[in-house]
């Protein structure tokens, strides 16, 4: 068919056209997206390969519990061992156990005896890090639940902190960095300081939606966080001390500031407070440099039977229940029988989960971004990917 030559000049134009559309595409993104990801560092994997040893990339793991409650040993056996990973018990302690004498000065009695007891162990697990002189340990209470994808969690959760504290070296000590005294993992609400850089990681299909969050006794940040996103922030308060990671510093400070010289301290930090309450204090004040996860990494978990089999410091009531788990996506307890019985998928907490079905093995460390904070709104800074 022959063109007219009208019709060959309009061909021409819409070619001419299509042409520069073409390289508009191109070469548009170039001067935004790509130098914007690239301005940010990417860290080697190999360094966050440490967190997925025995001991979750800290020199050791303790567990607090009560002698008498066997039960709960099951438990914590039997998960970190599908979970890969090691602990050692710190023996919980019951109120008729202590003497009297050993209360610090200023404990506020208005506080039941089962939560001094409980910040007693807590305070035993400091003496136990600083006695035997680990550089760092995670502490955990016995009635936990996490992720069958922990140690993922903890490798992206690694990067997020290494970036807050500025760790672009090669060699850290920890593949957590080497500026910080905690890392709340394990909370029942944090208030994060947003008045300093946070980083957000994007893309996790582990981050729970917030309405499946417990109430939490803190504020949540006075932001948008996107969904599937989880924060790293700098420590303002803290409740809750279910799961966190100690420098062998910090231990010595903790049981300065809550046994050997609380005087000193106490205007600092009101100390007559449970543990985990005292521990807020010390984060808000900078007394420790804290840093930790929004939405919290681990959870909970109750077994099936009344409520009050829970917690060993406060009554709950006598109503049965089926096993259930809090706080975390993929529960490594409700999905024990999947995981012995070597399925490869595990399920969802909740029904209305992103993906309620998952290979753990598909799951992989995310990056993400530094933020801030400032008038108008939240603004991206550098991005720190794997
Ligand atoms: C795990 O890695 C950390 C950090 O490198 C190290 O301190 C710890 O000893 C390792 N634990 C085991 C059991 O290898
Ligand atoms: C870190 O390691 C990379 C590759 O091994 C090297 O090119 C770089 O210079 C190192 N950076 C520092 C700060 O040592
Ligand atoms: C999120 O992760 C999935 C798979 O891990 C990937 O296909 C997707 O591109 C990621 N999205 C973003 C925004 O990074
Ligand atoms: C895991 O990823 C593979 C491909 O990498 C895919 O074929 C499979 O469907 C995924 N499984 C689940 C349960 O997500």
């Amino acid at each position: 068919m022959a063109l007219s030559t009208s019709q060959k000049r309009l061909a021409r134009l819409l070619l001419y056209a299509l042409g520069v559309i073409v390289i508009f595409l191109v070469l548009w993104p170039l001067p935004y997206d790509r130098p914007a990801v690239r301005r940010g560092s990417a860290e080697p994997r190999a360094r966050f390969d440490a967190i997925r040893n025995e001991t979750l990339g800290v020199q050791k793991i303790f567990v607090i519990n009560l002698p008498s409650r066997p039960d709960k040993r099951d438990n914590l056996v039997l998960g970190s061992s599908v979970s890969g990973f090691d602990f050692d018990w710190i023996d919980g302690v019951t109120p008729e156990e202590l003497n009297s004498k050993s209360y610090p000065f200023n404990w506020n009695y208005d506080h039941k005896a089962t939560e001094y007891a409980a910040r007693r162990a807590h305070v035993n697990a400091m003496q136990r890090i600083v006695k035997d002189r680990l550089g760092s340990a995670i502490v955990m209470e016995d009635d936990v639940d996490w992720d069958v994808t922990i140690k993922t969690q903890l490798q992206s959760f690694a990067l997020a902190v290494r970036a807050l504290q500025g760790t672009d070296q090669n060699a850290t000590t920890s593949p957590y960095g080497d500026d910080w005294d905690i890392l709340w993992l394990g909370h029942c609400g944090v208030l994060c300081q947003t008045d300093v850089p946070f980083f957000l990681s994007p893309n996790d299909s582990t981050v729970l939606p917030p309405h499946h969050y417990l109430p939490y006794w803190r504020d949540p940040p006075p932001m948008e966080i996107p969904p599937h996103t989880r924060m790293a922030c700098a420590v303002g308060d803290g409740v809750c001390s279910i799961v966190y990671a100690v420098s062998y510093h910090a231990a010595q400070k903790i049981l300065s500031a809550l046994s050997v010289n609380p005087a000193d301290l106490q205007e600092k930090i009101d100390i007559g407070a449970q543990f985990d309450v005292s521990l807020g204090r010390m984060c808000g004040n900078g007394y420790l440099r804290c840093f930790a996860a929004f939405p919290s990494i681990t959870g909970g978990y109750q077994p099936a039977g009344p409520w009050n089999k829970a917690s060993d410091i406060h009554d709950e009531n006598q109503d049965v229940h089926p096993a259930s788990s809090n706080g975390v996506m993929y529960s490594t307890m409700l999905n024990i029988n999947r995981l012995l019985g070597g399925e490869d998928n595990v399920v969802s907490t909740w029904d209305d989960a992103a993906v309620p079905v998952v290979n753990p093995a598909n799951i992989s460390m995310v990056g993400g971004a530094m933020h801030v904070l400032a008038e108008g709104g939240m603004y991206r800074l550098a991005a720190a990917n794997p």
